[in-house]
């Protein structure tokens, strides 16, 4: 197992190319299902999560290749309606094929994803609204067994605007046969844009990036070509490197509005942030104040910043709260930050930081992607060594985060097969 090796204490400085969404890509991927012929998304980063929906997508039948962040999917041979535990098992987001294999096959099979580091993850919404379309559900040895001869339209409120679900829901609407309207919708740009790069395939979706979504069923898609949006959480976490090292970045290929809800935060915490169309700079030169997160539903403060937003808070300049409502137990970091000389007290899913002048660096082990994230973060920070282990869960979600930190003057260095 890979580890980061990281010396603490430099200023980052330079610009960062913010790389394709990886939240996007995966759904899209998934869509590609929906129709027979050959697609091309352009700006999807080769990272283990798009590898493993990609290796699904060939155990299904379809074809798929890289070339450079350029994605191709062949579906014209696709014959599996089966998604194995093997796979599921590693990715959650497989759940996304759930969708686009009923409505194409009438009929899917497809492993129950079960948890996560953080706790338990249902995916009760995704069923629900599936049997609201006529979907015929059962769970048997692990697996969701769906049958139905042609979905139906229907009416779906979501109890929650849960991110999967709605993606899910969509890509199973577009193709039944009459109107279906999602109620409390998620409005995150992931789903956004999965439900613009339907309507490229010929869908007929309204309400795109709002809570209420309409959806005239069709009875063919065609395949597209599409650029993909960049990375709204790679690009938090590479402003909070900024605002954590007293550094003075600038990220291009960004949307700035994808992330005001953290600009926001940075600015209260006395950084100074400037965007332009495709491009945000922040630079700190002064003590970094308190300032409460609480998480949210887009546009407000993504649960996946959570992590990276207590390391920052770990050297403000007071006692700062930082609240997850999106997953209650997401706070494995927590441990392992006050390792390296956080000063954190949980209280239910409330972190209470108390800033200090300085962390100090120790060893560490990363739990999950974003976990992982908030502790090169904090070991960037911190005086002397750190080393971060099980470092495969940030190659799931961050395209060379070592090569990007390093051109801006981070010194982090992975170690291949040390514990
Ligand atoms: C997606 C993101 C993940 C992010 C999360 C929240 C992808 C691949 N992953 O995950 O990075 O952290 O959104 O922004 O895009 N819930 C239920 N029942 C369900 C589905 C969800 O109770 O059927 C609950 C979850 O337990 C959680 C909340 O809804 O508390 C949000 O989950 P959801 O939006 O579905 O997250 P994901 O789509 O899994």
């Amino acid at each position: 197992m890979d580890k980061f090796v990281i010396k603490g204490g430099n200023r980052l400085k330079g610009t960062i190319r913010i790389s394709g969404a990886k939240n996007a890509a995966l759904p899209l991927m998934a869509a590609a299902i929906l129709a027979d012929g050959s697609f091309k998304i352009n700006n999807v980063p080769a990272l283990t999560d798009v590898r493993t929906m990609g290796k699904l997508l060939q155990i299904l039948g379809g074809e798929v290749s890289f070339e450079n962040d350029t994605l191709h999917i062949n579906t014209q041979k696709l014959s599996s309606f089966e998604a194995p535990y093997e796979l599921v098992k590693t990715m959650r987001a497989s759940i996304y094929v759930l969708g686009p294999l009923l409505a194409k096959f009438g009929k899917a099979r497809v492993s129950l994803p079960g948890g996560c580091a953080w706790g338990p993850r249902p995916v009760n919404l995704h069923l629900e609204g599936l049997k609201a379309l006529g979907a015929k559900i059962t769970l048997e040895e692990g697996y969701i067994i769906a049958n139905v001869p042609r979905l139906k339209g229907g009416k779906i409120a979501l109890d929650f605007p849960s991110v999967g679900a709605t993606g899910n829901l969509l890509m199973a609407a577009v193709l039944a046969k009459g109107e279906t309207v999602i109620k409390n919708a998620a409005r995150e740009p992931d789903i956004a844009f999965l439900a613009e790069f339907l309507n490229g395939m010929g869908a007929k979706i309204e309400g795109v990036g709002e809570s209420v979504l309409k959806i005239q069923g069709v009875d063919n898609l065609t395949s597209c070509s599409f650029n993909n949006i960049p990375d709204r959480i790679e690009a938090g976490t590479f402003l909070i490197a900024g605002a954590i090292s007293e550094g003075d970045i600038t990220l291009t290929n960004c949307q700035p509005n994808h992330c005001d809800s953290v600009i926001d935060r940075l600015t209260l915490a006395g950084c100074t942030v400037e965007t332009a169309n495709d491009s945000i700079s922040i630079r700190r030169e002064d003590d970094l104040q308190p300032v409460d997160v609480t998480t949210g539903v887009y546009p407000g403060y993504p649960t996946d910043l959570q992590a990276q937003w207590i390391a920052l808070m770990s050297l403000a300049k007071g006692v700062s709260r930082i609240t997850d409502h999106i997953y209650h137990d997401r706070f494995t970091h927590v441990a392992e930050l006050m390792r390296l000389g956080a000063d954190i007290r949980m209280k239910e899913n409330t972190a209470i930081v108390k800033g200090s002048a300085r962390l100090k660096g120790a060893q560490v082990m990363s739990t999950d992607i974003r976990a992982s994230a908030s502790l090169i973060l904090a070991g960037l920070a911190a005086e002397g060594r750190t080393d971060v282990s099980r470092i495969y869960h940030i190659d799931r979600g961050y395209y060379k985060i070592e090569e990007k930190l390093r051109s801006i003057g981070g010194d982090i260095e992975r170690r291949a097969g040390t514990l």
